[in-house]
């Protein structure tokens, strides 16, 4: 999800540079920087508006010691414990093969039986699993996807295979470090205001065209990850999606106001924000909104290729990221 794996390095560097104890991560994604968080010794607070990012961050993050053992595994992975159904009379034919969508209903059937961190660990894995099947692992797409079929492995295991895997995955995942760790769901305009020692933002990146609405790219993970109770499917859209969720970041006509209350926000921290060359606002214009709240900002520039995109977007794909750091 815009991951920013290939970052990490970058980022490990400047929270060292930065230093200090405590942590937000304000838009956690698949929680790759939560967790380098937590292992350089921050006290990780972990904040995205999607709620399954959260159960990966609890599960990863906010979990220290919790495995799922072989018997779980093994239980999820079993006949069902009922005959629900849901999943695979919502999506037959969209995404997934009859025998994988039957999995993720008998999977949730002992998945809602479960608690606390075992239950992070398996929704975690059941979703990593889904994204890992799914082609470049958004789900704007659907139907035929063999154009897409680039041999990988991933493509043709099963989805219980995968979350055998994925789980094995989560479970050496796990480790203590740090303490007093959270996660919330929340709007980042609804965080509160509090000081952190490092502020990290890495919000959508607003391109100059389309749009950066992360529903409509993971609606179907955000879904899995509650089996769907209390979602309203908008059932006319091919892919059954979930509704978009409008935020000052969900266009580049709002975006600049938004930047601008999450810096006052966080004045008195030290914020650091991931941005990239080729999206709205330009680096000018985010300095500039930057120094409105601090006198010390620096750019560091990290020339990075996205790892999603097909070839007619390959030319967005080579760009520079951006870390701003304001102190
Ligand atoms: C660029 S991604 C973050 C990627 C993350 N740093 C990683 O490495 O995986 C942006 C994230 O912000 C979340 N998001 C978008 N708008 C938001 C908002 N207004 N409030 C909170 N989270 C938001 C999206 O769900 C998405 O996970």
């Amino acid at each position: 999800m815009g991951s920013k794996y290939k970052l990490l390095p970058h980022l490990a560097e400047a929270f060292a540079d930065v230093g200090g104890n405590t942590a937000l991560d304000a838009f956690s994604g698949s929680g790759v920087v939560s967790y380098l968080l937590k292992q350089q010794g921050y006290s990780v607070h972990s904040n995205d508006y999607l709620g399954f990012p959260g159960i990966v961050a609890q599960a990863s993050v906010v979990n220290q010691t919790v495995k799922l053992t072989a018997t779980d595994i093994a239980r999820i992975t079993g006949p069902a414990a009922d005959d629900r159904d849901f999943i695979r009379r919502t999506f037959e034919g969209i995404y997934y093969t009859p025998g994988d969508l039957e999995f993720l209903d008998a999977a949730w059937s002992h998945i809602a039986t479960m608690r606390g961190h075992k239950r992070n660990l398996a929704v975690a894995s059941l979703c990593l699993a889904a994204a890992r099947k799914q082609p470049r692992g958004v789900f704007t797409i659907s139907g035929d996807l063999s154009h897409y079929d680039d041999g990988r492995r991933d493509l043709r295991m099963s989805l219980r295979e995968h979350f055998v895997a994925r789980a094995a995955d989560y479970n050496a995942a796990v480790f203590k470090a740090g303490a007093g760790h959270e996660v919330t769901s929340v709007e980042v305009a609804d965080l509160e205001s509090r000081r952190y020692d490092v502020v990290y933002l890495d919000p959508p990146y607003a391109p100059p065209t389309d749009d950066n609405d992360y529903t409509k790219r993971f609606h179907f993970l955000e879904g899995l990850s509650r089996y769907w109770v209390g979602d309203t499917i908008m059932a006319q859209t091919k892919t059954h999606k979930l509704p978009k969720r409008v935020t000052k970041f969900s266009s580049k006509r709002t975006i600049e106001e938004g930047f601008r209350d999450l810096f006052k926000r966080f004045h008195d921290s030290t914020l650091v924000l991931s941005y990239s060359s080729n999206a709205l606002p330009d680096r000018e214009t985010l300095l500039g909104l930057l120094r409105e709240f601090k006198d010390d900002v620096e750019v560091r520039v990290i020339p990075h290729t996205y790892h999603y995109g097909t070839h007619s977007t390959a030319e967005r794909r080579k760009v520079d990221e951006y870390l701003f750091i304001g102190r």
